[in-house]
């Protein structure tokens, strides 16, 4: 059977990990899986019938009825629920806030892990997330654990809203990446955690292309290590 590639990219909110994971995708030819789509699709589906974050029953209970897949249309990858394609309704902040809420519940972990786990199985892909060097690809071939200063990241994100002409302050992004920060490494299932096996690149003094080129230098090494195995 010829050898399926796993790369597993994970970090904090706000560190770049989409932006390097799709253009590494596109440099290797890679299907490029952002997982935290998955968890917003979900959220969204979680906000439309008015269910608390903290009403673990109702969440497990709407897991369970719910159907979130993905598909590619000129290569970027989409997130249908129920048939939708929700691609364009899944960014805001209230979405972001319920998709770090929810993802502690164990059915809403153990309902897209398995989603995750199986797209890995059949193609080469780089998938970027929280838990996938961890837990949902624990024998990729190379895993990044991709970081930069909360500061930064806020500083990133304000600029990005600040071009699309939304009207946000600096300080309170930066207090929402850390909250978010803090939900999602000290949360009891698959927390944030750099695995014993990642590599650290923290992002914070460096351009996309740098960490782009250091992802795909670190790659081709895990490669060359492989040796007959990996033709
Ligand atoms: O990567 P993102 O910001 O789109 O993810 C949104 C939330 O989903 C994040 O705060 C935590 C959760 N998430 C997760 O628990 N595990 C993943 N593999 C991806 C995202």
């Amino acid at each position: 059977m010829k050898k399926v590639y796993n790369i597993a990219v994970d970090g904090p909110a706000g560190a770049g990990k989409s932006t390097i994971a799709r253009s590494v995708a596109e440099k290797l030819n890679f299907v490029y899986v952002d997982t935290g789509a998955m968890y917003r699709a979900m959220a969204l589906h979680f906000l439309r019938n008015g269910i608390p974050a903290d009403d673990e029953a109702a969440i497990s209970r709407l897991t369970g009825e719910v159907d979130v897949t993905i598909s590619y249309e000129n290569g970027m990858q989409q997130v249908i629920l129920n048939g939708e394609n929700v691609s364009g309704l899944i960014r805001s902040s209230e979405v972001s806030a319920m998709a770090s809420a929810a993802s502690v519940y164990m059915p809403v972990r153990e309902k897209l892990v398995e989603l995750q786990k199986n797209l890995a199985l059949k193609e080469n892909v780089i998938m970027d997330g929280r838990d996938i060097g961890t837990c949902v690809l624990p024998d990729a071939d190379l895993k990044i654990y991709l970081t930069a200063s909360s500061r930064v990241r806020a500083q990133r994100r304000y600029e990005e809203l600040t071009a699309k002409g939304e009207d946000w302050n600096l300080e309170d992004i930066e207090k929402d990446i850390i909250e978010r920060d803090n939900r999602d490494m000290n949360r009891e299932n698959s927390p944030l955690k750099q695995a014993e096996d990642a590599i650290l690149l923290d992002s914070s003094s460096m351009t996309i292309p740098e960490v782009v080129d250091r992802i795909l230098e670190l790659f081709h090494e895990k490669k060359m290590e492989g040796g007959s195995l990996w033709k």
